[in-house]
C-alpha cells in the first residue's frame, strides 16, 4: 500500500489548483457574474443551477445541494479514489506527490515505461513462437477445442520447461515479474511449462501474463504475473482489448471468471466475453464495461462459490445502474462454467441460457427472500431492513420504483410511509415519476449535440484527428461525425443521424440529439461549439504535455520529433492563455 500523503501537500495542492479549470475541462462552464455556471452533472436539469466559485474554489448545486472542492469533484465525477484524485491534480500541475515512509505513488504515467512494454512484447512473441514448436502445447489446446485462429487472436503462447529461457534486459524482466530473483541473487523464469495468456491493456500492450499448467499435477493451476508498475490487477479486464478490436457492435458483454471462458466463448462465436483476473470484479471495472455496453451479463458457476461471487458483483453494480443500463446474472448448471457449457452445447444454447439470466431485481429478491420469513411481521421488517442498503445505493428512480412495485407484490401490501422509512426513504408516498436520463455535459457530448443540431458547424473546423491520441471518452465518435460532415458538408441532421444506422453508437447519438444544451440561442451555437473544441484541444495538449514532462523528468531524453512537439505544445498553450 502507498504511504500517507502529507496534509501540507494536499493544502498546497488545493491552493494552487484552479477548480474552474478542473471542472470546465469536464463540464463546460459559462461565466455569469462572479461565478461560473453549468447544468449540474450530478442530477438531471435543464436550467443551470450548478455554480463554481473561483474565489472560494468550490462548487455547489442549488438543485441537488451537492458541493465540494476540486478533489471531491474528481472523486464524484470521474469516480476516482482519493489518492487517484490527488495524483491527477498534482500531475496537472507537474507536481510529484510525496508519500510518507518513502513508498511509491499509486499510479504513474505509463509512458515512461516504454522499455518495459517492449520487454513484455518480446516475451509474448517468444512464447507464441514456442507454442508453434511444442507438440505438447499444441495438443493441449487442440484437446480443449481451441483453434489456431483463436489462439492467435488472444496471443496465446507456451513457456517451455527450463529455468533460464528468457533473454533480454534482466532488470526489465525482473521489474515486470517475468524473472524471479532469489535471495542469493540467482534468478529464474517465473513461467515454466505453461500455456501463456497475455494480459493486454486497453491499447493492446501486453502488461502481464496468466500461465496455465499443462501438467495437471503442477501447482498452482494458474500462475499470474505479480503486480508491477505496468500491471494493476484490479484495474484490468481480460479480453477487453480483443473484444473491442474484433467486434464493432457490442450489444451484450459477458463477464466470466476465467481466461479459458473468454477464449472458449470466442472460439464458439461469442466474442463479447471478458474476465476479471482471479479477483472479484470492482465498481471501476463495471463502470468501464457499462461505458462500452449497457447490457452486462455476469456469468457464474452454479455452485455456492459462484453464488457468493455473484452477490459481490451485484453489490459492486448498484451505484452504476443509471438510465438504460442493465445488469443480469447467469448461473450455469452445477459443475459447468461458460467454457465447458458452450463446448458441450454450442453457441445457441449458451445464448438462450443467457437470455433467461436473472435480472438484478430478481436476484436481489431471491437472495433476500431466502433469508427472511416474510410470513411473519418481524420477517417482513427484517426483509425491508436487509433491502435498505442495496435500495439506497441505486441512483435510478425508475429502478427503485420497479423494486418498490416488487416489494408490494411480494409482501401483498401497499407501500406506506412506514415501509418507505424502513427502506431509508423519507418520501411521503409513492415514488415520484422517473427522472430524465442523467447526463453529464462534457465538451465531447456538447460538441456532438451541437453538431447534430447544426452539422454545418463542422465546416469551420479541421478534422482534429490528433485528438484520437488522447484518452478523452467519446472523442472517437466525435471524430467520426466530423469526418462524415467533412465528406458531405451540406448534410442535414436527419441524414447525418441516418449515416449511423445500425452503428454501435446509434442510440447514444439519438439521445445526445434530443438533449437540450445548457444555454442556447442561434447566435451562440458557433461560440459554444468552438469552446468545446478548444476545451478538448486543451485536454489533449495537457495529455501530451504530461507525457513529455514525465519523460523529461525521468531523465530520459526526448526524440527529435518529441522535441519539436514539446516546443509546439508549450508555445500553443502560451498563445492560448495570453
Ligand atoms: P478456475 O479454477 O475456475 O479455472 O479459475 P477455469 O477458468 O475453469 O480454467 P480451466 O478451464 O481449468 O483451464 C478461474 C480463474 O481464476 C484464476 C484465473 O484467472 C482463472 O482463469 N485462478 C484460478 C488463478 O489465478 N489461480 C489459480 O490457481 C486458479
Ligand atoms: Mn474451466
Amino acid at each position: 500500500m502507498a504511504g500517507r500523503i502529507p496534509r501540507s501537500f494536499i493544502d498546497d495542492l488545493l491552493n494552487r489548483v484552479d477548480i474552474v479549470e478542473v471542472i470546465d475541462s469536464r463540464v463546460p462552464l459559462k461565466k455569469k457574474g462572479r461565478e461560473y455556471w453549468a447544468c449540474c452533472p450530478f442530477h438531471g436539469e435543464k436550467t443551470p443551477s450548478f455554480s463554481v466559485s473561483p474565489s472560494k474554489q468550490f462548487y455547489h448545486c442549488f438543485g441537488c445541494q451537492k458541493s465540494g472542492n476540486a478533489v471531491g469533484f474528481l472523486m464524484d465525477y470521474d469516480h476516482m479514489e482519493f489518492v487517484e484524485a490527488i495524483e491527477s491534480l498534482a500531475s496537472s500541475l507537474g507536481l510529484e506527490v510525496p508519500y510518507e515512509k518513502g513508498s511509491v505513488p499509486a499510479r504513474q504515467a505509463r509512458d515512461t515505461f516504454e522499455p518495459m512494454f517492449q520487454s513484455m512484447e518480446r516475451c509474448s512473441a517468444y512464447y507464441q513462437q514456442q507454442l508453434k514448436q511444442s507438440q505438447v502445447a499444441i495438443d493441449y489446446l487442440k484437446n480443449r477445442g481451441i483453434s489456431g485462429q483463436t489462439a492467435k487472436t488472444f496471443g496465446i503462447g507456451y513457456a517451455p520447461p527450463g529455468w533460464n529461457n528468457l533473454e533480454g534486459d534482466e532488470k526489465l524482466l525482473i521489474e515486470t515479474g517475468m524473472l524471479v530473483k532469489k535471495e542469493d541473487g540467482k534468478q529464474y523464469d517465473r513461467f515454466r511449462h505453461r500455456l501463456m495468456f497475455p494480459i493486454r491493456d486497453r491499447r493492446g500492450r501486453t502488461i502481464a501474463f496468466g500461465g496455465r499448467v499443462i501438467n495437471p499435477e503442477d501447482n498452482p493451476k494458474y500462475l499470474n504475473s505479480p503486480e508491477s508498475t505496468l500491471f494493476h490487477k484490479s484495474d484490468e479486464i481480460y479480453g477487453l482489448y480483443e473484444m473491442k478490436k474484433t467486434v464493432t457492435n457490442i450489444d451484450r458483454i459477458y463477464i466470466t471468471e476465467g481466461y479459458m471462458d473468454v477464449v472458449a466463448l470466442a472460439e464458439h462465436g461469442v466474442q463479447t466475453a471478458v474476465a476479471t483476473l482471479g479477483t472479484a470484479i470492482n465498481n471501476r471495472q463495471i463502470e468501464s464495461l457499462f461505458r462500452i455496453c449497457k447490457n452486462l451479463v455476469f456469468c457464474f458457476d452454479g455452485d455456492a462459490a459462484g453464488n457468493k461471487a455473484a452477490w459481490r458483483s451485484l453489490e459492486e453494480c448498484l451505484t452504476s445502474l443509471k438510465e438504460g443500463r442493465l445488469a443480469r446474472f447467469l448461473f450455469l448448471p452445477e459443475g459447468q462454467d461458460p467454457d465447458s457449457y458452450i463446448s458441450e452445447f454450442g453457441q445457441d444454447a449458451f445464448e438462450q441460457l443467457a437470455d433467461q439470466a436473472s435480472t438484478l431485481t430478481q436476484f436481489l429478491f431471491q437472495k433476500l427472500l431466502a433469508e427472511c420469513n416474510i410470513n411473519t411481521l418481524e420477517g417482513r421488517a427484517q426483509f425491508l431492513d436487509r433491502l435498505r442498503p442495496y435500495f439506497g445505493q441505486i441512483p435510478l428512480q425508475s429502478l427503485k420504483d420497479q423494486i418498490l412495485a416488487e416489494v408490494e407484490q411480494r409482501l401483498g401490501q401497499k407501500i406506506d410511509g412506514r415501509m418507505l422509512r424502513l427502506l431509508g426513504e423519507d418520501r411521503p408516498a409513492r415514488a415520484a415519476p422517473a427522472r430524465l436520463p442523467e447526463q453529464h455535459w462534457t465538451p465531447t457530448r456538447l460538441a456532438i449535440n451541437l453538431l447534430l443540431k447544426k452539422p454545418a458547424l463542422a465546416n469551420s473546423t479541421g478534422t482534429h484527428h490528433e485528438l484520437a491520441d488522447s484518452d478523452i471518452p467519446g472523442v472517437d465518435l466525435l471524430l467520426k461525425i466530423l469526418d462524415r460532415i467533412h465528406d458531405e458538408p451540406e448534410i442535414s441532421t436527419q441524414n447525418l443521424l441516418d449515416r449511423f444506422r445500425g452503428d454501435a453508437h446509434e442510440t447514444h447519438l439519438y439521445k445526445l440529439a434530443t438533449m437540450e444544451p445548457p444555454v442556447e440561442n442561434e447566435e451562440n451555437l458557433e461560440r459554444m461549439f468552438a469552446d468545446c473544441l478548444q476545451s478538448l484541444q486543451k485536454q489533449y495538449i495537457d495529455h501530451r504535455q504530461k507525457r513529455l514532462i514525465t519523460k523529461l523528468q525521468s531523465g530520459e531524453g526526448l526524440t527529435e520529433a518529441e522535441k519539436i512537439e514539446h516546443r509546439k505544445l508549450f508555445t500553443n498553450q502560451h498563445r492560448e492563455s495570453s
